[in-house]
């Protein structure tokens, strides 16, 4: 029995999901519910590791087929190791990134085909899906001039292939309209957090 609440944050680059995703860690914390923030890939031992070879610059030759199983495999020992025991716990448990990031950027902006994708990701996720998916959308020049010179593999890839990825995302909200709330992400800090929380206290 699941009893807390899975909350996810969705983007493209430097969108601010991650700065988002940390305020509401403290908010919650201060208000004294039992919460958790996990990112992905990542999160456990073996997803960091998988995350270092998705990221890896040297990594040019990996096939988008490779790509999307390894976002999967690092999903799948997150989910064994952490979602489902917190989610059982009653935790609110807030991950930065899930499934629909490989669907934006391995589906949309790499064409792999998305119904692939979702049996692919049923199998790694166990079914568990977010009650909640917060999807901050921002002009992807934009959110790479914030991200800085450094970039990692995926950040290395053309303004079309960003511009699709943000597509994606765009088309999910439009589809998905009560599970995944689309901000703004241009907006100021605090004004987006107070969206969120607003969101968030209609349905702890
Ligand atoms: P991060 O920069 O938000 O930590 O995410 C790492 C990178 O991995 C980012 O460029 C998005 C990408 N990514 C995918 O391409 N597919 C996925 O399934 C996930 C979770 C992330």
């Amino acid at each position: 029995m699941l009893k807390g609440k899975f909350i996810t944050f969705e983007g493209s680059e430097g969108c601010g999901k991650s700065t988002q995703s940390r305020m509401l860690l403290e908010h919650l914390k201060a208000a004294g519910r039992q919460v958790k923030l996990i990112r992905e890939p990542g999160g456990v031992a073996i997803s960091e590791k998988i995350r270092a070879i998705l990221l890896d610059k040297a990594n040019t030759a990996m096939n988008r087929e490779c790509e999307t199983l390894l976002y999967m495999a690092a999903r799948a020992q997150l989910v064994e190791e952490v979602v489902i025991p917190e989610l059982e716990q009653g935790t609110v448990l807030l991950c930065d990134r899930f499934l629909d990031s490989t669907i934006a950027y391995q589906g949309y902006g790499c064409g792999v085909p998305v119904d692939a994708i979702r049996s692919v990701g049923l199998f790694a996720t166990k079914g568990i899906a977010p009650d909640l998916t917060i999807f901050l959308d921002l002009d992807v020049e934009e959110g790479l001039r914030r991200r800085g010179a450094e970039r990692d593999r995926i950040e290395l890839r053309s303004m079309e292939y960003h511009n699709k990825v943000r597509n994606g995302y765009l088309d999910m909200a439009k589809k998905e309209p009560m599970r995944i709330m689309a901000i703004d992400g241009s907006l100021p800090r605090d004004v987006i957090f107070a969206r969120i929380c607003a969101r968030i206290e209609t349905m702890l």
